[in-house]
């Protein structure tokens, strides 16, 4: 059976970046099924020759050690390129002479939406149109994958919602967030449930907070239209960092089927209290780095956040009372993603008279994400031949040590092999988008309000504005991120 994948968007950025590189390595592992083609839908006037070009510079900039002579050959093989209009449905009806089998039956057809979001109904409407979404045999399928942001507000996501499911069935749709596709943060579902030892913590109990960290050294590169007019609100904190929330705090789903999954992060979702307005300046921060109206594209005036921080809390019974801080940025110090569950003091503090510091005492397990992609927990340990003296020691886990004979694979390997097989456990529904949704146009309501945080200008290179700091000292709290540089020095020491 032949199998088509439609590249909506060919000419841009994501399809030289991670969608051709993730399917040139599932072709060189073997995994991309018999009789796929790869066709790349786009306005310019590409002859197939000249995209196969294109897409081999691509791999030879982005994942040079990856490319073989040989394997490209017959790779590029199943590369093609259909020029054409998103807005023309003889563009379209052309294109289904391409995804046609011999017989005149169309068979599997993937279509990837990589391009401006505002475009995204029109292209479905008139796939449905080109009769391109309903398999002719009793074969095949007809699936979508959509690319974030998945609206620009709750209205607007609901709105695109229905113009979907007008054409498509929900489990047509696949709205990705790459974020899930990254290895480590399904390792998080292993950690919490696939171990007996970190449930019976894993709750008000024993944990004092819990940080989620998305931090950036880039700024907005070529994307500043796009940017400027999204912010960060929109690009990472409704998708990437709620995404990560839901799978540190939901309960244990039944099974691992994609509804069940899909259903406890929901829950949690729900669970989430809503800032009122006026208590905005308390609970978030914003912040745009030192530079940023300068960048090309940008509005000089632009009021647009490249940085953000809230603390969140969970209402149920696993996370009563328990704050959950969340910070991503632009230009910081650091590219990192990392969640550190800080766990409440032991109850009776009998060595912080000896080691002068309460904050020793204090375990927590740090889960990177990128770029150290590991585990750390840390703890109090004595120092040998040295009195009562204590100092914290850290026990580390390494992805790159423990499985050294298999790389990191990129999310976007991992997630168009999942559409193919049509599992759907690493894509948001679409209550999860709604939901998402709510809560951010709650905050954004808060800080277009009178009583909102100010924008708050930061360094490049540096951890964001100083009220993000001030968000945990309030509490008597802190980000962090030493754990993280205490990480280098000892990656530089290995080195
Ligand atoms: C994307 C955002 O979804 O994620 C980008 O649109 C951001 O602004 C990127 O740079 C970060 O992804 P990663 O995988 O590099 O952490």
């Amino acid at each position: 059976m032949k199998r088509s994948i439609v590249i909506f968007g060919a000419s841009g950025d994501l399809t030289s970046r991670k969608l051709i590189p993730a399917l040139y390595m599932n072709f060189r592992k073997k995994r991309l099924p018999e009789n796929t083609q790869i066709i790349g839908f786009s306005r310019h006037p590409f002859s197939d020759d000249a995209f196969r070009q294109n897409m081999k510079e691509a791999l030879l900039a982005f994942i040079p050690s990856e490319f073989v002579e040989e394997e490209w050959s017959a790779f590029a093989r199943l590369l093609f390129y259909h020029p054409g209009s998103v807005e023309k449905l003889n563009d379209y009806l052309a294109l289904t002479k391409k995804v046609n089998t011999i017989d005149g039956e169309t068979a599997d057809c993937l279509f990837y939406l990589a391009i401006a979001p505002p475009l995204y109904p029109i292209v479905v409407q008139k796939l449905h149109e080109a009769r391109l979404l309903t398999s002719m045999g009793n074969e095949g399928y007809r699936r979508i994958i959509v690319e974030k942001p998945f609206g620009r507000d709750l209205a607007s996501a609901k709105a695109l919602n229905e113009d979907l499911l007008k054409v498509l069935r929900e489990d047509q749709i696949y709205r990705i967030d790459h974020y899930l596709g990254k290895e480590t943060v399904q390792n998080l579902l292993v950690l919490r449930f696939g171990n007996a030892i970190f449930e019976p913590l894993w709750n008000r109990n024993y944990i004092d907070h819990v940080q989620i960290t998305v931090a950036e050294t880039v700024g907005v590169e070529h994307r500043a239209s796009y940017y400027d007019q999204t912010g960060l609100l929109r690009d990472m904190l409704q998708n990437h960092l709620l995404q990560l929330l839901t799978l540190v705090a939901m309960e244990p789903p039944v099974s691992v089927e994609a509804n069940a999954l899909r259903d406890e992060k929901v829950k949690v979702l729900k669970g989430i209290r809503e800032i009122p307005q006026e208590l905005s300046a308390r609970f978030t921060v914003r912040g745009q780095y030192n530079g940023y109206r300068a960048e090309p594209g940008v509005d000089p005036q632009s009021s647009t956040e490249t940085f953000g921080a809230i603390e969140l809390y969970i209402d149920n019974w696993r996370w009563q009372g328990v704050p959950f801080y969340l910070r991503s940025g632009k230009m910081l110090k650091e590219k990192m993603s990392e969640i550190v569950i800080r766990f409440r003091r032991p109850p009776l503090q009998m060595f912080d008279v000896l080691s002068g510091s309460t904050e020793l005492s204090t375990n927590h397990l740090s889960i990177s994400i990128q770029p150290d992609e590991g585990i750390h927990l840390r703890f109090l340990a004595k120092v040998p031949d040295g009195g009562m003296a204590m100092r914290a020691a850290e026990m580390n886990f390494h992805f790159r040590d423990a499985f050294h004979e298999t790389p990191i694979p990129e999310s976007y390997e991992r997630l168009l092999l999942d559409v193919m097989h049509g599992d759907a456990s690493l894509f948001a529904r679409d209550d999860e988008i709604t939901l998402a949704w709510q809560l951010v146009d709650s905050i954004r309501m808060g800080w277009e309000g009178e009583t909102g945080p100010a924008l708050q200008f930061y360094e490049r290179g540096s951890w964001g504005p100083g009220d993000a700091d001030r968000l945990l000292w309030k509490e008597g709290r802190w980000w962090m991120e030493d754990s993280v540089l205490h990480r280098s020095e000892q990656n530089a020491g290995k080195a």
